[in-house]
């Protein structure tokens, strides 16, 4: 295959990697088409929505690379059969869940979605076709993968079909929230394979807007496990700050000062070293204990341990928060009213998978809370289903509707509110004037504030009792 000879792209899976990527790409690769294609028909006709706010993810951004690029050469379907026949590459970006049930549930990762579109893409290619790994998936995937396409029929209804496959691993490492610029000025991008020409095709589509030094270049089973190993990583940080944030407030030491002490030490660096109440998000989570499944798997019992704390430590700063609230607020939330700020894993996302505002809820409202919650972008249909809908939060649900009030603003979030919990870091929370919130809440009124993100010195002057995670009970 020669470099610039693809023309025709489809991207199976139009989630929170596929749109955003295919646009960035249709956005920088005028002379190529992309198609987004997904089995979920709502999700499709969302992002083909003239309304740019319907866009079914929010990212900044985001809708003015589509204004720019839709039915241009950037295009989403539900034509996932033809979109797969015409292309001379394939992405393949759908969801790889944890299993939950069966061999390895809990921990494996879940790749019946990987496998139903490897089967598909088998059936439907023509010519050459280069398959290209986008999702996050186990070391040696790429094996699976190359043994379906490689076993498919070549010769159906005596006609001789002309397919061939190579396949590259292309590991996503965009975060939400600065999806777009991560996409347009990544620290790296990272190919692995073992087909020099199929690498080169791959590289020279990123090299239209990506210096060619920051292209790195690997065999498959590194760039799988880089991908893995580069989250485990950065969630590594955060339980490690966390833990210190802990630390730090039964010593009087101040979380921010610890951070910024030791993120000066160049080798440190000050990236992901903010506390607070726990990683959320589709990712880390899932990947850690993917990871941790596969170490136990060969037989590396060790490494796995040393990961499996990573997520221990996190669910315990999640649940460590919410006994603190119930604790001050005198050991009980009965008849108490608790305001809930920012429901999202974290700013500037629509996204709630694995918030850690889910878990800290859930343990309020098992207290006996009565919740308002108020989230700028997410909307009140998933707040409810996050915390009340058996099958969305697979937990038994014991949550009615009638305890939790999902608000417009932060004002309504205060009436009456005995507490406040800031969960995430929106910021418009930052300057919130806490003179008027103070009048609407019930007395002793409490802040938790689990960012490190309010003004804390006018809520003490508000006469609000203020928490700071790291820091502890402020006087
Ligand atoms: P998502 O759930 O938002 O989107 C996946 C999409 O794939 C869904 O819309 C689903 O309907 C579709 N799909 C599933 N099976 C299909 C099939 N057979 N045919 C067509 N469409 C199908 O997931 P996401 O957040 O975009 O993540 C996708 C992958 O990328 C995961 O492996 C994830 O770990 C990885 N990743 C995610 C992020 C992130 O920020 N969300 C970042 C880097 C990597
Ligand atoms: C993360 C990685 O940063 C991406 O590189 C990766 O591609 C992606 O996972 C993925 O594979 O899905 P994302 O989960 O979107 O991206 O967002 P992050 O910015 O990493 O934040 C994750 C969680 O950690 C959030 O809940 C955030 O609030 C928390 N966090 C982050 C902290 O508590 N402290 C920090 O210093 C940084």
């Amino acid at each position: 295959m020669l470099t610039g000879s693809i023309k025709k792209v489809c991207c199976i899976g139009a989630g929170y990697v596929g749109g955003p990527s295919m646009a960035v790409f249709a956005d920088n690769c005028k002379n190529i088409q992309f198609t987004v294609v997904d089995i979920n028909k709502d999700r499709i006709s969302a992002w083909n929505d003239d309304d740019f706010k319907k866009l079914p993810i929010f990212e900044p951004g985001l809708d003015q690379i589509i204004a720019r690029t839709r039915g241009k050469n950037l295009f989403f379907s539900t034509e996932i059969k033809k979109s797969i026949s015409e292309a001379d590459m394939i992405f393949l970006s759908v969801n790889t869940p944890i299993k939950i049930s069966g061999l390895g549930a809990g921990k494996a990762s879940d790749l019946k979605f990987i496998e139903a579109s490897a089967r598909l893409v088998a059936e439907e290619a023509r010519g050459f076709t280069i398959v290209v790994e986008k999702s996050t998936l186990p070391v040696k995937t790429a094996e699976t993968i190359k043994s379906i396409l490689f076993s498919s029929q070549t010769i159906k209804n005596d006609i001789q079909i002309d397919r061939k496959f190579s396949v590259l691993s292309n590991p996503e490492f965009l975060a939400e929230g600065t999806a777009i610029n991560d996409l347009e000025n990544p620290d790296r991008v990272l190919i692995g394979g073992d087909d020099d020409d199929s690498i080169e095709a791959l590289s020279s589509i990123y090299e239209n807007w990506i210096q060619k030094d920051k292209i790195i270049k690997t065999n498959l089973w590194s760039s799988e496990l880089s991908k893995l190993a580069a989250n485990a990583f950065l969630a590594q940080r955060i339980s490690s700050i966390n833990s210190m944030s802990a630390f730090c407030e039964v010593t009087g030491a101040n979380i921010n000062e610890v951070s910024n002490a030791i993120g000066t030490d160049s080798r440190i660096g000050s990236k992901f070293l903010s506390s607070g109440p726990g990683f959320g998000g589709s990712c880390f989570k899932k990947d850690i204990l993917n990871l941790v499944y596969l170490c136990s798997f060969y037989g590396l019992d060790e490494v796995s341990n040393y990961w499996e704390q990573v997520i221990l430590l996190n669910d315990w700063q999640q649940k460590r928060i919410s006994h603190l609230i119930i604790q001050n607020l005198f050991g009980t939330l009965a008849e108490k009213k608790i305001g809930i700020l920012g429901f999202s894993f974290k700013a500037n996302t629509n996204d709630t998978r694995q918030s850690p505002a889910i878990k800290i809820c859930k343990d309020l409202l098992e207290e006996g809370a009565e919740l308002s919650i108020y989230d700028p972008k997410v909307s009140m249909e998933t707040i409810n289903l996050e915390l009340t809908n058996t099958s969305i939060s697979q937990d038994e649900s014991k949550f009615s509707n009638e305890k939790i009030t999902v608000c417009e603003s932060i004002d309504e979030v205060a009436v009456n509110a005995d507490a406040i919990v800031l969960i995430t870091d929106w910021p418009l929370f930052k300057n919130i004037n806490w003179d008027t919130i103070s009048k609407l809440m019930r007395k002793p009124s409490w802040v938790f504030d689990t960012r490190n993100c309010i003004d804390d010195v006018q809520c003490l002057k508000a006469n609000i009792n203020v928490w700071k995670l790291g820091v502890g009970i402020l006087r």
